[in-house]
């Protein structure tokens, strides 16, 4: 093998990806610079402390207790008050009766919608929409900007490769461009154009850095994370968040490779501040500074604060190590002035750039012109729609016609509440519609037999099977809706075992047993249940946890309403054994392949060793996953073809373009996700068998066919190294046009010198 020359663009790509291009809450304003210095030189150290000092009230102590605090200036934000006259009652507090009358920030977790509840974000991902998820981020904004709200922690951009973590729930995923994408038109949609604006409110890209990477999947756990992965996989929806103008960041609870995320000096000032230009201020995690003590990364509560502002944390969310310790660390000298000041500055900086100043109080009678509209319901449902992936429809059972007869079974079928997902503190199960809702509305009650089957998922009591087997007699399709309930996903909810719990499986089995086409509708927050289960279905349709309008979008998808368009945001496993998997993987030296591996069964008795052949697979699962990144089904068909590259080579400045051109090869519309992949195939570190670095959504009509066309820039095709320079080498490339990440049309292109 040849050793290729490897260009270096040291800090050029650092300029490119970084601070070069800041968005309007991120251009300087000298205004808001003055007002701040104004502000720091009039105030004490005591009440700069307090600015970086975060509570949530119903854990800090009695109310008079709270006010109190606030009029002493020790309280710089709030996170969990509720309702716009409470809000409004404390910020009076801050702005009347402090001596600096500084405004408090009010944070709240608002995470895939505040009233009007979207797909949990993972399912979000699924739709590749990015227009919809910032207009669901927009929609979140203005309804909890309504009840008083300034800053949300959000969006959650974690990679994640590992289903068994509870909080991939909350993330796009497993690719750095689609993590990327969801970044960024979340910070667009809560921020909008102008931070000032009633409507928006700060957005939150969290948790920085690697929480997605925790050892097992057991959520806080420990991450070994190689600096090269640091930049290429985790880092770049950060970067995204920060170019898009994410007014704060959130670091995250777990440690990397020994240092805790709260406190590493070189990822969050460094990397974060100084070389990506991030403005805005960073925010602790819930007692994250605190919780290095348990690490066994600080000594003390002092300890602990020492480390997190010397690594940068201008915040600190709940617990109170900041307020008891800065003083001292400062005059022993272990704090320096100028990080209080820096941090107080970017603290002050956004409250300014939110407009607190001017207009600190919200319009209570507003919250109610604003909450769950018609308008944003409509959004939600289409969102929903589009979150729904469909991976199997055999002998197209799906869509079924209106007016069939059918049996609705199953735990999920008509739960108002768990169809909403994890993280929804101000969602509210009234307004929810549920499947069995929205299957009377369309189908007609008459032809609609439900029956639940299970009273919830981990019912173990098989006493409603009776009532299931009736619904299923009397009707000519089974419909189920199993999966998940909401309190089984989200933070601190890893499941070792993917699998449907309780007597779902026994269920599912029979349903299939009664000879009707079975459809399953999964709604769950991560991978789950479908080795077990999927061959007793004819059609499933994997619907994540949909939010408020879950009934009507899978009923517009079952009756054809509407047509699957979802594709996988996550690679899904066959198993628990088999993770982690995901498309991006590295090359071994072993490859496997059809030919050379031998499934458990088969092997010969007294086989002799390395008679099989050695590749790299399981014996039981082999080499693939269940479902491949990307992957999801219509009711029509497309065809690729004719892929063209505009040339064969590339020098390190050009721009390459990719064509092709798909076909509506089926008999109703549909909207196809189609997808760009590249991969590098020599380099000095060894790089993904394939990377995403496009895609485009095209709906066609039937026999309707489309030139897609792809540019990519050189800047697209390279990648970091260990300390952070980006490099493209010259050498081979493969690129794909392709409907998922193990499919597609493939040509190769050059990169020169
Ligand atoms: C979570 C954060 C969340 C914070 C505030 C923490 O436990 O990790 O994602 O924003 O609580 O509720």
């Amino acid at each position: 093998m040849m050793f290729k020359k490897t260009f270096l663009i040291v800090g050029v790509l650092m300029m490119l990806f970084g601070a070069c291009s800041p968005t309007s809450t991120q251009k300087s304003d000298n205004d808001i610079e003055g007002k701040v210095d104004a502000l720091l030189k009039e105030m004490t150290l005591e009440e700069k402390i307090g600015q970086m000092s975060q509570v949530d009230p119903g854990v800090f102590g009695t109310p008079e207790e709270l006010k109190a605090a606030i009029k002493n200036g020790e309280i710089g934000s709030l996170l969990n008050v509720f309702g716009a006259e409470n809000v409004n009652e404390l910020q009076r507090t801050a702005i009347e009766e402090s001596r600096m009358g500084i405004p408090l920030i009010i944070g709240r977790d608002v995470i895939h919608g505040y009233r009007t509840i979207f797909p949990i974000p993972l399912g979000m991902a699924a739709s590749w929409n990015e227009d919809l998820v910032r207009e669901s981020a927009a929609i979140a904004a203005r309804e909890a900007a309504s009840m008083g709200i300034n800053w949300t922690f959000a969006p959650m951009i974690d990679v994640s490769r590992d289903p068994r973590w509870g909080r991939i729930a909350e993330s796009a995923g497993e690719d750095p461009l689609l993590n990327s994408m969801v970044a960024r038109a979340m910070v667009q949609g809560y921020q909008g154009d102008d931070l000032s604006d009633p409507a928006t409110i700060a957005a939150c890209a969290k948790h920085y850095i690697g929480y997605g990477a925790a050892e097992g999947g057991r959520d806080y756990n420990t991450t070994i994370i190689p600096d090269i992965y640091l930049h290429n996989i985790y880092m770049p929806p950060f970067r995204e968040a920060v170019n898009a103008g994410a007014a704060t960041v959130m670091t995250a609870f777990n440690d990397i490779n020994g240092i805790p995320a709260t406190g590493h000096e070189r990822n969050n000032r460094q990397i974060l501040k100084n070389e990506l230009g991030f403005d805005g201020f960073v925010v602790s995690d819930w007692a994250s500074i605190e919780e290095m003590i348990a690490h066994g990364y600080a000594a003390d509560g002092k300890h602990a604060a020492e480390l997190a502002l010397n690594a940068a944390v201008d915040m600190e969310m709940s617990s109170r190590t900041y307020v008891n310790n800065l003083e001292q660390l400062l005059e022993e000298g272990k704090v320096k002035q100028e990080w209080i000041d820096d941090a107080v500055r970017r603290i002050l900086r956004v409250k300014f750039r939110l407009g607190l100043f001017d207009n600190p109080y919200v319009d209570v009678e507003l919250a109610e012109k604003v909450l769950v509209t018609d308008e944003h319901l409509e959004v939600a449902e289409k969102l929903a729609e589009e979150s729904v992936v469909l991976l199997k429809n055999d002998n197209n059972t799906l869509p079924l016609k209106k007016g069939t007869k059918v049996a609705l079974v199953g735990p999920l079928a008509d739960q108002p509440y768990e169809q909403l997902g994890t993280w929804i503190f101000d969602g509210d199960e009234n307004d929810s519609e549920t499947v069995l809702e929205a299957f009377n509305a369309y189908n007609g009650e008459n032809n609609v037999a439900f029956a639940e089957g299970l009273a919830y998922s981990r019912d173990k009591s098989e006493k409603g099977f009776r009532d299931a087997e009736r619904a299923i007699n009397q009707s000519d399709v089974v419909v189920l809706v199993v999966g998940e309930e909401s309190i089984l996903s989200g933070e601190a909810k890893t499941l070792a075992e993917l699998k449907f719990p309780g007597k779902q499986n026994e269920l599912i089995e029979l349903a299939a047993s009664k000879g009707k086409p079975v459809v399953m509708v999964v709604m769950a927050g991560r991978p789950t249940g479908l080795r077990q289960t999927q061959d007793f279905a004819d059609a499933v349709l994997y619907a994540w946890h949909p939010g408020t309008m879950a009934g009507p979008a899978i009923a517009n998808l079952v009756f054809g309403e509407a047509v699957p368009s979802g594709k996988l945001p996550v690679t899904f496993p066959k198993g628990e054994g088999q993770v982690p998997v995901y498309y991006a993987h590295k090359m071994s030296g072993r490859p496997a392949s059809e030919e050379n591996w031998t499934h458990i069964d088969e092997i010969p008795v007294h086989a002799v060793q390395h008679s099989l052949g050695n590749t790299n697979h399981s014996l039981d699962y082999g080499f693939t996953p269940l479902y491949p990144f990307g992957f999801g089904l219509s009711y029509t068909t497309f065809e690729y073809s004719d892929m063209n590259l505009s040339s064969e080579t590339m020098t390190q400045n050009d721009e390459l373009t990719i064509t092709a051109t798909i076909k509506n090869s089926g008999k109703v519309t549909g909207t196809e996700v189609v997808q760009l992949y590249t991969r590098d195939l020599v380099a000095f570190y060894t790089r993904p068998v394939r990377e995403l670095k496009d895609y485009k959504r095209v709906t066609l009509q039937p026999g309707e066919s489309v030139q897609v066309e792809f540019t990519i820039g050189a800047d697209e095709i390279g990648f970091y190294l260990p300390d952070g320079t980006y490099t493209i080498e010259p050498g081979d490339f493969h690129v794909w046009v392709a409907p998922n990440a193990a499919e597609g049309l493939q040509n190769e292109f050059e990169v020169v010198e």
